[in-house]
């Protein structure tokens, strides 16, 4: 391996000394928005990037923000990542991968700007939705196999944002205040795992400062962390107009200067570079670091051998790996009274209420935005399990303001103007009295019609105005009315289903013991409305578990209650390693829905449970039986408890450390090997169905 690792940067170090100085700097900077240069007399290709994660975004102009608007790239859209951690599955999770991959091929990229992996520090980051969990170890594990996914196509993955990068607001200049120690064993991991085990080709630094440091030039966080100790050897690429300072992103680590600006010439690492190696002030060494370092992905790629994989887009194949994620990622939070599944037969008339419910998320987000060949919304998804034969109503119950049909093609422009500041939104924006007034009739209406139905489906949540780049939310409620009207549907028709679609959790305080059963949605990609209708129709048992806390109130979360967020300039990670379940359970207080919960039509019951160790690897073994009458599936969550947490003291958490899916038959049982991370020493294994379900402890 090493050998083969040195042979690749030999040869790419022989190719750097053939160019020119111009030629080398053009190669590690943007020449368009999303393209560097090439060196056509050697046969050294461009490089051409494209976001990222939900699928491959649309084509703009080389130096706007203004899409092309071809008819060509529409792609597939697929279920957002926290939807995929949702489902627990690694094999989805490659699969997602290797469609992104494929796509990025197929439309000719290079590098696709994903997964984030940030960790959910807050409930109220605007970009949560992008990213995995609150859990390191859950985060890297589906990290892992989705990057090797994408790159099986010849295609780099780049990991985002390295690091720390847990809110928006401020984003370019805000500075995080966080132990040393915590930022290795909380935030760094999934990071390591994702570029060291999974191999990502490249990385992307993330816009804040970290020690005084913007990441996207740290000495300590790249050139100490990611190049010395982790050995790292890909590509590292700035966030877009995350570089600052031309000789401080030189000297460090950093690869590859992007920007959202078209004046090219005039990046940091373009001209002002130039004349800083002229003048002596930065030495051309670490100009030909950087290229050899781009070459070495070229090579990896096989973009100068002719031998790449050609990818391919809007196949029948990435569709179902779509489908088949979105069934996986929905999460049925509460069936009290078994009201779910809902018969598909003997049923006349349906009424589906929320904006929700007939709305397209895929052209929204950010740069994570999507131009989907197509998108099956809630309604569409019943109406098309239900037939003919039962007539599906739709009524909006509430409105959302301004409904975003296309995309703001200038929205990334501007992202820098004014400091680049990031907005701390509130959830509820100012109710008018005019307003208020066509809520109350829409609310009205769908009172009225609720009680003449057979099935009343609501169907509510946030949309990207709130799940949004560049925006956190001020709190957690649910914005145009969403309370009242639940409250009041629930009223009229307590048989209500109610089903979220958000990328972060909402509270649900005002109206959650008057509701039997809660579905939750996620943005679930092209096929989401499919895999939703089919989840409350019973033809796929759920199986989804919450890769996050769903807290109370956004005040349970301990980065706002022990912690800071949102803050301008320092932001102190006083919560240290409590952040999500670590917190709630150390200091034992109730989450609305703990950390892995997740129901299922059928029941599991577990049996035995014991470690065995297999050369260097531990596994936790035990019986999982499915004791109901539907196939279904179970995620085995194992959890490292101290000594001393089931007896309540303080301050003690206990920590996912190894999980797996089983898909069980009526009445089959399986032994299930959970294969176990990190030390075992002195700990009590806890092994259930979420963080608070415990069936086994050892
Ligand atoms: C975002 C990145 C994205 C880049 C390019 C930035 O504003 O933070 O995640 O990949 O733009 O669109």
């Amino acid at each position: 391996m090493a050998d083969i690792k040195q042979e690749l940067w030999q040869k790419a170090r022989n190719l750097t000394k053939k160019l020119t100085l111009d030629e080398k700097l053009g190669m590690i900077h943007g020449a368009e928005l999303f393209r560097t240069k090439g060196v056509e007399r050697l046969n050294i290709p461009p490089l051409t990037m494209s976001d990222g994660p939900m699928g491959v975004r649309q084509d703009f102009q080389p130096d706007k923000w203004i899409a092309i608007g071809n008819t060509d790239d529409y792609v597939t859209y697929l279920p957002c990542n926290s939807a995929l951690a949702a489902t627990w599955n690694r094999k989805l999770a490659e699969e997602e991968g290797s469609v992104l991959g494929a796509e990025a091929r197929g439309r000719g990229k290079d590098i696709i700007l994903g997964p984030g992996i940030n960790l959910k520090r807050s409930p109220l980051c605007g970009r949560n939705f992008e990213y995995f969990s609150e859990d390191p170890f859950l985060t890297g594990e589906m990290a892992i196999p989705f990057v090797q996914g994408v790159q099986r196509w010849d295609v780099a993955a780049c990991v985002k944002h390295m690091a720390v990068n847990n809110q928006e607001t401020e984003r370019l200049w805000m500075e995080v205040e966080i132990d040393d120690q915590v930022l290795r064993d909380l935030y760094l991991p999934a990071f390591h795992e994702a570029l060291i085990k999974g191999g990502a080709y490249s990385v992307m630094g993330a816009y804040n400062k970290l020690y005084g440091e913007h990441c996207c030039e740290s000495q300590y966080l790249l050139n100490e962390i990611l190049d010395k100790e982790w050995g790292y050897d890909g590509v590292v690429v700035s966030d877009w107009g995350g570089v600052h300072d031309t000789q401080a992103a030189a000297n460090s680590r950093l690869d590859l200067e992007m920007s959202v600006t078209s004046d090219f010439d005039e990046y940091c690492l373009a001209l002002p570079l130039k004349r800083a190696i002229e003048e002596g002030r930065v030495s051309q060494e670490r100009v030909d670091e950087k290229v050899t370092r781009i070459l070495m992905l070229m090579t990896r790629l096989h973009m100068m051998d002719g031998d790449r994989k050609t990818g391919a887009y809007n196949t029948e194949e990435h569709r179902r790996t779509a489908l088949n994620v979105a069934r996986e990622s929905v999460v049925l939070l509460k069936n009290d009274k078994g009201r779910l599944p809902l018969p598909s037969r003997g049923i006349k008339k349906v009424l589906v209420v929320g904006d929700n419910g007939n709305r397209v998320h895929s052209n929204g987000g950010g740069s994570a935005e999507i131009k989907a060949l197509y998108e099956i919304t809630p309604l569409m998804g019943i109406r098309k399990l239900l037939g003919g034969n039962v007539k599906v109503d739709y009524v909006k119950g509430y409105d959302s303001g301004s409904k975003k049909e296309d995309s703001e093609v200038n929205w990334q422009e501007s992202s820098l103007q004014d400091g680049g500041k990031g907005t701390n939104m509130g959830s509820c924006p100012g109710q008018s009295r005019e307003l208020e007034m066509m809520q109350e009739a829409l609310r009205r209406e769908a009172l009225e019609m609720a009680a003449g139905y057979d099935q009343v489906i609501f169907v509510g949540g946030l949309n990207h105005d709130q799940d949004c780049e560049g925006n956190d939310r001020a709190d957690m409620r649910l914005p145009y009315g969403q309370d009242r009207l639940i409250k009041e549907l629930l009223l009229a028709r307590p048989d209500t289903v109610v089903v979220m679609e958000a990328g972060s959790p909402v509270e649900m305080e005002e109206w959650i013991g008057m509701a039997d059963s809660l579905v939750w949605a996620w943005y679930g990609g092209m096929e989401g409305g499919t895999a939703l209708a089919e989840v409350l129709y019973g033809q796929v048992n759920p199986s989804g578990h919450l890769p996050e806390s769903f807290y109370k109130t956004h005040k349970d979360c301990s980065a706002h209650c022990v912690g800071e967020f949102g803050n301008k300039d320092f932001v102190k990670y006083r919560e240290g390693m409590y952040v999500g379940y670590r917190y709630l359970d150390a200091y034992h207080i109730e989450p609305r829905f703990c950390f892995g919960h997740g129901l299922s039509y059928t029941t599991f019951s577990y049996h035995g449970g014991r470690v065995v160790t297999e050369g260097e690897d531990t596994f936790l073994s035990c019986l999982v039986t499915n004791t109901g009458s539907r196939k279904g599936a179970e995620v085995v969550q194992v959890y490292v408890r101290p000594v001393g947490e089931e007896e309540g003291a303080s301050g003690l958490f206990q920590e996912l450390r190894g999980f797996e899916k089983v898909f069980l038959k009526p009445g089959e049982t399986q032994m299930v090997f959970v294969k176990l991370q990190g030390d075992l020493e002195g700990a009590r294994i806890a092994v259930g169905s979420s963080s608070r379900d415990i069936r086994i402890l050892l």
